[in-house]
């Protein structure tokens, strides 16, 4: 179907102090056309010869260049890489980079990431003909692919920035990004979730939620006691607001169920304006239930925080001071969100199939506000029926109602379970939405090769 070596994969560049190095802007597009992400590491000198901003922009990550940085997402850079490349490909590499690392020294975020990783290496040196001539040099570059196994492509022989004939050309870049293609082999990916890559530079993102439709429910839901009054809950809307925003950019038709928001929504979204429980539960019913079978929908995400009680009656008129105090009693609402989720599979309460599951699946999440500890949240993904849940406890500082911030833990159906650090709720929100784009590809391409 496609000719690229590298799809799905993310590679990790490190470029170091070498006149060659501007080659690696090129090495890099040479990478990318073959599917891959790239991460770029520059050494200190690298810096000096290419900045930053050229790799950033054109891999769209930033680029690692102060080992004693975190990234924005507060990760520790040099590990995520390590942890989460196909390969590492080190080109130009310097004579010195050759000489620390086949002395295991670690002072530059190129070499921390190298010792860091189990990831195949590809070493393509380029330097002075008499410099890579040395014994010294001969001797780590044996080491490297002796000792350690790293790939060595060859530098060639040729005009060198010094003016003099000799070895010590880098390699034909086409050559490199073969070895690379071969280090990587038909390994597994290693780090398929997006969210154990590094991160993505804010920017325009790819569109790659177009031609979906994504459900999203915001706000908090009231449960009226009387014409004047009501339960209800601290949710803003905040989080559903981010999500819808950040769906809507990257190319989603976006629909949102609005339950009392304090906050703005976009431009560009269909609103449907709900009061309590039982409004947004109908609103749901209806935008899941099409006369053809399908759900209108590709995915819910459930960002709304819905009552759990309502008044058992609602009092047709004000409910005036009495001196004996007022006493109400309350009952469950429906757990919509259980509700929805066996209508989609088409099951009844104790999982059984019991009707037509709703196709092509629409992927459904579900938010869990918890205080205290989030062991709870496992049990709620089960009980549920939900793809993913996202559980945040709203009693910690900077988490939850009214912030901009969240941290949250995403717990998948599989057991699956990722701690995010604290992030701004837009981040949260691509940190979804990115999931979503990537179950909503899978559960397509599962029916194109399920088909007769
Ligand atoms: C103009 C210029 C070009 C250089 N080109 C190379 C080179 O091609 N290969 C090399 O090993 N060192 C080269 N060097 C020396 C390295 O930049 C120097 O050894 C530096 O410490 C390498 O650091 P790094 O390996 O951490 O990037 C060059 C230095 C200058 C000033």
């Amino acid at each position: 179907m496609t000719d690229e070596r590298l799809g799905g994969r993310l590679i990790a560049l490190g470029v170091t102090g070498s006149i060659a190095a501007y080659k690696a802007v090129e090495l890099l597009r040479l990478l990318r056309a073959e599917g891959a992400e790239v991460a770029v590491m520059l050494s200190p000198a690298a810096t000096r010869f290419v900045g930053p901003l050229t790799f950033a922009a054109l891999s769209r990550h930033p680029v690692e260049s102060d080992i004693l940085a975190l990234l924005p997402d507060g990760r520790i850079g040099h590990i995520v890489v390590a942890d989460s490349a196909d390969a590492i490909v080190v080109a130009p590499a310097t004579a010195h980079f050759l000489g620390a690392m086949a002395n295991g020294l670690a002072g530059d975020v190129v070499t921390a990431t190298v010792l860091a990783s189990a990831a195949p290496v590809v070493v393509a040196p380029a330097m002075d003909g008499d410099m890579w001539a040395h014994p010294a040099t001969q001797a780590n570059v044996a080491r490297l692919r002796d000792a350690f196994g790293y790939g060595i492509v060859e530098p060639a022989a040729g005009e060198l920035a010094s003016g003099q004939s000799g070895v010590g050309r880098l390699a034909d870049l086409p050559e490199i990004v073969d070895a690379v293609v071969a280090a990587v082999g038909s390994t597994p990916v290693r780090a398929p979730d997006p969210s154990r890559r590094p991160p993505l530079v804010d920017g325009p993102r790819d569109t790659d939620l177009a031609g979906r439709h994504i459900v999203v429910s915001a706000g908090g839901t009231r449960e009226a006691i009387d014409p004047v009054r009501f339960i209800g809950n601290r949710s803003t809307g905040r989080m559903g607001a981010a999500i819808a925003t950040a769906a809507l950019e990257r190319g989603a038709r976006v629909t949102v169920v609005a339950a009392n928001l304090e906050v703005m929504l976009p431009d560009g979204a269909e609103v449907i304006h709900v009061e309590s429980t039982a409004e947004l539960r109908a609103a749901l019913l209806r935008l899941t239930h099409r006369p053809d079978g399908t759900a209108g929908f590709d995915a819910l995400v459930m960002a709304a925080a819905v009552a759990d009680f309502r008044p058992v009656g609602t009092a047709d008129t004000k409910l005036e001071r009495a001196g004996t105090g007022l006493t109400l009693q309350l009952e469950p609402t429906p757990d919509v969100l259980a509700q929805l989720a066996r209508i989609v599979r088409g099951t009844d309460s104790d999982g059984e199939a019991t009707a037509q599951a709703v196709e092509p699946r629409p992927y459904l999440v579900g938010f869990a506000a918890e205080t205290g500890s989030l062991e709870r949240a496992a049990e709620k993904l089960k009980r549920k029926g939900v793809d993913l849940l996202v559980a945040n406890d709203v009693a910690e500082a900077g988490s939850g109602f009214g912030t901009d911030t969240n941290r949250v833990s995403i717990l998948t159906l599989e057991g699956g379970r990722d701690d995010l650090p604290l992030l701004s709720k837009r981040q949260v929100a691509d940190r979804l939405l990115d999931r979503i784009a990537l179950a909503l590809d899978a559960r397509d391409a599962d029916a194109q090769t399920s088909k007769p």
